[in-house]
């Protein structure tokens, strides 16, 4: 019997030993999952902060970035020269009729956005308009204004269909004579005709001699352009349908003249006594064998001009009105 107690007595303190070891496994066990716990609350906090403080100093740099380029934005000029680029003079024959502000707006921003470009633009006029030289003026563009008339006998009557005369000799012969007194052969420079209805992309700027590039929409071909050699990659032609013949069957908005060469030949200009289509000929005969030519835009496998071509506006009701002493533009320049 006092076995039996004695027996029930460690039973009763082994089981007691092991209360009091699961007891104290579960407070540690608790305080340890606290401090866990309390420590990942704690360096939750803090990444928060230090993000915070990364976002803020992120947007204060932004900011001020910001701040620089909307300043740049401001003193931005479309003249703005690089004098590493050679300047590119662009020439511009341009006369008055109801489109002629809406041309020269589209080309305008077109040239804008080119640097290091000389706008010469020549009226077929008396005397500068106002509406030339406003727009001018207020484009922030480098630019020289300049007027040259066409001989009565050499202009379009309204009717006449436009193959008959040449036009824009006058005025480029006119912008010519302003480059040869007014700059020097060592000057870098590269001259394009760039008449006021056609349309310009950016591109092309490097010509040695003379450069020749595709014209999309014109000689009545989607794209007229040089054709080259596979094997030397010179000029060997034009895909031309109209007048093929010609020693340079290419539109005037296909080529680009060296300012140095330019200024070597003296002898080199447009003229009223040669068949039609054959003014870029007759310039270009002066300056460059077919062989000298160098082949632009991508070899030339891409567009960057286009002839187009913008209708004459129908203005009957305009018209109507004139004949009652009256227009609907009043004192608006349209
Ligand atoms: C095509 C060519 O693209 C012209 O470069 C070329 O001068 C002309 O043929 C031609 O054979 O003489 P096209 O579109 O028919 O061009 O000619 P326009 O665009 O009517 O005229 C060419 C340039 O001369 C234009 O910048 C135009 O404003 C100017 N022009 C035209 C004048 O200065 N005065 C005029 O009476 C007519
Ligand atoms: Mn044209």
């Amino acid at each position: 019997m006092l076995q039996e107690i004695k027996q029930n007595n460690l039973n009763l303190t082994v089981s007691s030993q092991e209360m009091g070891m699961k007891r104290r496994l579960l407070l540690v066990l608790t305080i340890v999952i606290v401090i866990i716990w309390f420590t990942s609350l704690r360096n939750r906090g803090t990444i928060g902060l230090s993000e915070s403080v990364s976002s803020e100093l992120e947007i204060a740099a932004l900011k001020q970035n910001l701040a620089k380029l909307s300043s740049e934005c401001r003193s931005w000029k479309p003249s703005r020269l690089d004098p590493h680029l050679p300047v590119i003079y662009a020439i511009t024959p341009t006369y008055a009729r109801p489109v002629q502000k809406a041309e020269l707006t589209r080309l305008l921003h077109t040239l804008m956005l080119v640097p290091n470009l000389h706008w010469i633009i020549i009226e077929d006029a008396e005397v500068p308009s106002s509406l030339v030289a406003n727009l001018l003026k207020n484009s922030g563009i480098t630019y020289t204004h300049l007027t040259a008339t066409t001989p009565k006998e050499w202009k379009l009557k309204e009717k006449e269909s436009n193959w008959k005369k040449p036009r824009g000799v006058q005025q480029r012969n006119t912008a010519l004579q302003w480059i040869r007194n007014n700059l020097k052969a060592d000057d870098q420079g590269v001259i394009y005709f760039a008449d006021d209805d056609n349309s310009y992309s950016l591109e092309m700027r490097d010509t040695q001699v003379v450069s020749v590039w595709p014209v999309g929409l014109a000689g009545g071909l989607m794209v007229e352009m040089p054709v080259l050699d596979p094997k030397t990659g010179h000029v060997k032609g034009w895909n031309s349908a109209w007048r093929p013949e010609r020693p340079f069957p290419l539109d005037m908005a296909g080529f680009a003249i060296n300012l140095s060469h330019f200024l070597k030949h003296t002898e080199a200009k447009f003229s009223f006594n040669v068949e039609n289509g054959y003014q870029e000929s007759e310039i270009l005969r002066h300056l460059a064998t077919r062989d000298q030519l160098e082949p632009k835009a991508d070899n030339c496998t891409k567009v960057y001009v286009w002839h187009t071509r913008t209708e004459a506006p129908k203005l009957q009701a305009e018209k109507q009105l004139n004949k009652k002493g009256l227009k609907s533009h009043g004192g608006i320049e349209v």
